[in-house]
């Protein structure tokens, strides 16, 4: 008998993909090395531009505007209004409504009124202060309660419907219900929103953007000066972060220098000052949602009625996005029979909110976790029960959109491997022995499990392309669409590259993304960056080698099957050439060895106006385990141990996406524990500086951290290697370090569910203790 072939035994093993190799900039990033656009090196003649805004306007009519001033200041070489703009006032990225300079009206506190284009930066923010004008007030719209009542959306209302969640609802034993407020969360990326615009000849204008999308940066600057789209280049080498806040907000930025480049015929170069970028940019979507849940008693859920009432600001930008995936969301991990899930964008006269890591994923599955937690807390049973209890199975595995869960298993798996790792059950038992002996300090825990679908749900963003040269000396020039804000891209892209072609690292050249060297791009978002370009870039990198194959058949008189390409070299039955002297015999033999490779995502099938298809290609899965202990006398909370395990299929590089993980549960803790936004009752953003905003620090991690990726047989989907994405997923990971403080605040009054938002700073803790207290003394 013979034994069946072994598929894995018989691949070559990998020399550079699927390895742990350092990020390519990891050491130009630490030695300050990097080039950011504020490093390079200016052109002769460069001029720098500071928004202007009106500051003691919220919401009314511009009525007069001296900017006589303004002009006059030292060094001032222009000053830019709405009418300055050549071609059409709107920076907005589908919906014509975010205009680059106030026309006529002050649409929320922070709009820019108009530019000051100096010699020096310090001359043009001098200058932008000393504007005079007036501004009618109009009372502003600034809650979700506000715009309810005011009636205004920037986008209807949309809604996920399965059975009959009334006739499931009146047939469930229990039913809980409540309302939980989710905060936003400012980007604070390292580098702030920054471009510099330098003209071409013949009005072309190219366009350096710290930018998620550089072909919006290029369509939205054409649109703005009113020239076709192939006058202008838009260039990012990375990024010092983006997490969202650059796929659609670097828009403007690269407007006002473009415009000011326009009208100056010199280089100008904006970069925002720390508070005007917090005032001026979009944020994470903040919620207030109102659900309802019933169960068989058991904690079985029976039927769901969410809704989701979202602040977008004044403006769409990307909130048609954020709030459908909020609701492809809503269900978390678990199987809902019944349910309705609503989604209100409401529109209010704050700044418009906007793409950040998970893209409105996360606000929906914690809402699905306080559910949870209400009804164990109700049922005085542990909340991992219940939610195993309702996860997705062999039989109830559709979610609410109607895509099956396929991979249920593997959410199982995890979960299970996970509760052993962190030894939860043995955990419960100590936290409730600590509780017992405990008055003052409370701990609390959870493990929470993540599933995030992969693909951008607006069906034509899942496509890239790449350009790929082999040079004769057997180096190679890499370019593709995605950008790097620090995830790995770049690095992961190269790998596979090196990997076709059988070279070592150092010979494959990383470049900027631009424009013109490969068009018609998505942004990088949805953590699709690297399924999508690693995959183009294969492509192209086959089809070149597939050229020289071919050729050296012809020249050798040989099949395929005995040319090997590896160690940089390609090795001809017994014959062994370097690449280069293979490249060069190619190139006189008049040989292409340049291909742009193309790749769409196959399968993808989602209908928006029906809420039927597939909108995603696959699910990415995690889960984690958090204890905290609350100090119930003065708030204050601290994470004693995390547990992560989480699903990238086979890792194609596990050093990096190690660091995704821990970013991202870094950066979702800090959303749900300390970054909080306040707006006073003008309008105004208080907390607009790190002063009043407390992003988490290095001593914010977790003191005990343990960080795994899952064992598994990689994605069942034919992505690049088998792997999966990695990017926003491990953020909602974070749901798990707000339901452990939950769970402390549960303890001080059994059966009650505590009035817990996000974020869970010190001051909510303590409502939520008080009213814990309260109640129990009610008792
Ligand atoms: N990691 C770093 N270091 N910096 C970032 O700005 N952005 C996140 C995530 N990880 C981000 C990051 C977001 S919002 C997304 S969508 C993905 O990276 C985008 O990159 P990818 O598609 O290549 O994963
Ligand atoms: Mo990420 S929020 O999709 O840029």
């Amino acid at each position: 008998m013979t034994a069946p072939l072994d598929q894995a035994a018989m691949q070559p093993p990998l020399k550079t993909v699927c390895k742990a190799l350092a990020h390519d900039s990891a050491e130009k990033h630490v030695t300050g090395t990097a080039a950011y656009i504020d490093d390079m090196v200016e052109p002769t003649g460069t001029l720098h531009v500071v928004p202007g805004w009106i500051r003691q306007a919220v919401r009314g009519e511009v009525t007069a505007l001296d900017l006589d001033d303004v002009r006059q200041s030292p060094g001032v070489v222009a000053v830019l209004t709405a009418a300055d703009v050549p071609g059409t006032n709107d920076c907005s990225s589908a919906f014509g409504d975010d205009p680059v300079l106030a026309d006529g009206d002050i649409l929320f506190h922070g709009q820019v009124a108009f530019a000051v284009v100096a010699e020096t930066r310090d001359q043009a923010r001098r200058a932008a202060k000393k504007v005079k004008a007036e501004v009618t007030s109009i009372p502003p719209v600034l809650t979700q309660e506000d715009a309810v009542a005011a009636e205004t959306t920037v986008l209807p209302d949309y809604q996920f419907r399965r059975g009959s969640p009334e006739t499931g609802m009146n047939a469930s034993q229990e039913i809980v219900s409540g309302s939980l407020r989710i905060g936003g969360q400012e980007h604070f990326y390292l580098e702030g929103q920054i471009a510099m615009a330098v003209p071409q000849e013949d009005g072309g204008m190219l366009v350096y953007s710290s930018t998620q999308h550089p072909t919006e940066i290029q369509h939205t600057v054409a649109k703005v000066l009113g020239v076709p789209d192939a006058l202008v280049t838009a260039e990012v080498r990375r990024m010092g972060g983006g997490f969202g806040g650059k796929e659609s907000q670097a828009n403007q930025w690269a407007s006002l220098a473009a415009l000011a480049a326009h009208a100056t015929g010199r280089a100008c170069k904006i970069r925002l000052d720390r508070d005007d970028d917090m005032i001026m940019t979009g944020k994470r979507h903040d919620f207030r949602v109102d659900w309802k849940i019933g169960h068989d008693g058991t904690g079985k859920i029976r039927a769901v009625d969410m809704e989701f009432l979202s602040r977008c600001g004044y403006s769409v930008d990307l909130s048609l996005g954020v709030n459908d995936r909020t609701l492809f969301h809503a269900d978390s991990s678990y199987f809902y029979p019944d349910a309705v899930i609503r989604s209100r964008r409401l529109k209010t006269d704050t700044v418009s909110n906007t793409a950040f890591r998970g893209f409105g994923g996360p606000q929906g599955m914690l809402a699905a976790e306080r559910m949870i937690d209400a009804i164990a807390i109700k049922l005085g049973k542990d909340p991992l029960e219940i939610r195993k209890l309702n996860f997705y199975d062999g039989e109830r595995n559709q979610t609410p959109f109607g895509m099956p869960v396929e991979e249920y298993e593997v959410m199982h798996h995890l979960i299970g491997q996970l509760e052993e790792s962190s030894a939860y059950w043995q955990r419960r038992e100590d936290v409730s022995a600590f509780n017992a002996e405990n008055a003052v300090l409370k701990k609390g825990l959870a493990l929470t499990p993540v599933k995030f679908g992969i693909s951008f749900t607006l069906k034509h963003l899942n496509q890239a392309g790449a350009l790929v040269h082999l040079y004769t000396d057997g180096s190679v020039h890499l370019n593709h669409g995605g950008t790097e804000m620090g995830q790995g891209l770049y690095q992961k892209v190269a790998q596979v590259v090196a990997e076709e072609f059988g070279i070592t690292l150092d010979k494959v050249r990383i470049t900027a993304t631009n424009t013109s060297k490969v068009p018609n791009t998505g942004p990088t978002a949805a953590s699709s960056g690297t399924d999508l370009n690693a995959m183009a870039a294969k492509l192209a990198a086959q089809e070149i080698k597939a050229r020289i194959t071919a050729f050296l058949c012809e020249q050798h008189q040989c099949g395929a099957e005995a040319i090997h390409f590896g160690d940089n070299k390609v090795i001809i039955g017994d014959q062994s050439f370097t690449l280069s002297e293979i490249a060069k015999q190619a190139h006189m033999a008049r040989i292409q060895l340049s291909h742009a490779g193309f790749y769409a995502t196959p399968g993808i099938t989602w209908d928006r106006d029906t809420a039927t298809g597939r909108p995603f290609y696959y699910f990415a899965f995690g889960g984690a385990c958090a204890e905290v202990t609350i100090d119930t006398m003065t708030g204050e909370m601290t994470v004693d141990r995390v547990d992560i395990l989480h699903d990238v299929g086979h890792s194609l590089n596990p050093a990096i996406d190690l660091g995704q993980i821990e970013g991202g549960f870094v950066q979702g803790m800090g959303w749900l524990t300390t970054e909080e936004l306040v707006w006073d009752a003008q309008g105004r953003l208080r907390t607009h500086a790190p002063s009043t905003y407390k992003i988490p620090t290095a001593s914010d991690i977790p003191e005990e951290f343990h960080v795994r990726l899952y064992e598994g047989t990689g994605n069942p989907q034919e992505t690049i290697y088998r792997s999966k994405a990695v990017g926003e997923p491990p953020v909602m990971l974070a749901n798990a370090v707000f339901c452990a403080i939950t769970d402390a605040v549960a303890s001080l009054a059994p059966g009650e569910v505590p009035d817990l938002d996000a974020p869970a700073t010190p001051e909510a803790i303590m409502k939520a203790v008080h009213g814990m207290r309260a109640r129990k003394a009610g008792q």
